[in-house]
């Protein structure tokens, strides 16, 4: 595969310093701020040149822009007929690489934050990571083979649901902070606390939580007065919460995870209708 890259960013930086790490490095990049791609193009043994020329030698171009960029980007090019044109965003669909004939997605369930990382390093990022791809059945399997030699798994997706797939990850990631952020101001409200004091605190159980749902899954590193069908417990904290701002996302927490209490196994059917009865008992106003 003669793969091109447009754009020096973090994607770009991680795929092409990788994909040299296994000796395949790209064959191109290209980028319209020529100063800012050099210390990438460097690293891969490349020069910087313009979109236009890092498709021409390509049979795959990478389209690595934010996503605001794919569509005027894939519009001003000139595809050959049997170029495949890939992005690597997740919440664009890939009508944005029109006008290109074949088109395909491959987008990384993971976080790059390195702008110009280790080659080992980038290949590191991508081991055990999902890889999302999108595409028809000879790009399915190219960019398939490329994400199995990068130590990926392909996970592919299905056209028209990128919003909603996109949504869960970032849920997965930036979404995680949101009830760390509310239990932070819990803390520095109730017990007076700082930020980064209480953040200290609540780090442990954080990590701990990730780490149990890590080995045993959700349901089965549930903890709290959920998975010990303690009502009487989870009744105090609602009350104590009523007035808050965190009230709504408190009790929207204890509904989602509700199903995981059961499916721990380890409540008998009067603890789970307890805690169903209390859930569904709270008044809208409070969500
Ligand atoms: N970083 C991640 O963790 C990650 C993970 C998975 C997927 N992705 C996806 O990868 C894609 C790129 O993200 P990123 O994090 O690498 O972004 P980034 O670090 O902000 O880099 C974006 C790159 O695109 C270039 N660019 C922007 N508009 C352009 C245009 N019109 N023509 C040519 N180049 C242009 C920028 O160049 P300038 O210097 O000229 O602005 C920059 O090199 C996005 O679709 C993102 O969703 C990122």
């Amino acid at each position: 595969m003669r793969l091109a890259l447009v754009g020096a960013g973090r994607l770009a930086a991680h795929l092409g310093l990788a994909l040299q790490a296994l000796g395949q490095a790209p064959v191109a990049l290209g980028a319209r701020n020529r100063q800012a791609a050099a210390p990438l193009a460097q690293a891969l043994g490349l020069c910087v040149c313009t979109p236009e020329e890092a498709q021409l030698g390509a049979d795959v171009v990478m389209l690595a822009v934010r996503d605001e960029a794919i569509a005027p980007l894939a519009a001003a090019l000139p595809w050959r007929a049997g170029q495949l044109a890939v992005h690597a965003s997740g919440a664009t669909e890939l009508e944005a690489l029109a006008p290109a004939e074949r088109r395909a997605g491959f987008h990384p369930l993971q976080l790059f934050a390195d702008p110009l990382p280790r080659p080992e390093a980038a290949l590191a990022a991508f081991a055990g990571v999902r890889i999302g791809i999108e595409g028809d059945a000879n790009a399915t399997l190219a960019l398939s083979s490329l994400a199995t030699r990068l130590g990926a798994i392909p996970l592919l997706l299905v056209g028209g649901q990128r919003a909603r797939y996109h949504a869960a990850a970032n849920l997965a990631a930036s979404g995680l902070f949101a009830p760390l952020q509310a239990a932070v101001t819990l803390w520095r409200e109730a017990l007076g606390l700082d930020e980064a004091q209480a953040w200290a605190a609540l780090q442990p159980l954080a990590k701990g939580a990730l780490a149990a749902a890590s080995e045993r899954g959700l349901a089965g590193a549930l903890s709290g007065p959920l998975a010990r069908g303690d009502t009487a417990v989870l009744a105090r904290h609602l009350e104590a919460l009523k007035d808050r701002p965190v009230a709504p996302l408190y009790l929207e927490a204890m509904r989602t995870l509700l199903p995981l209490a059961r499916e721990s196994g380890r409540l008998d059917a009067e603890q789970w209708e307890s805690l169903f009865q209390l859930l569904s008992s709270q008044p809208a106003k409070d969500v």
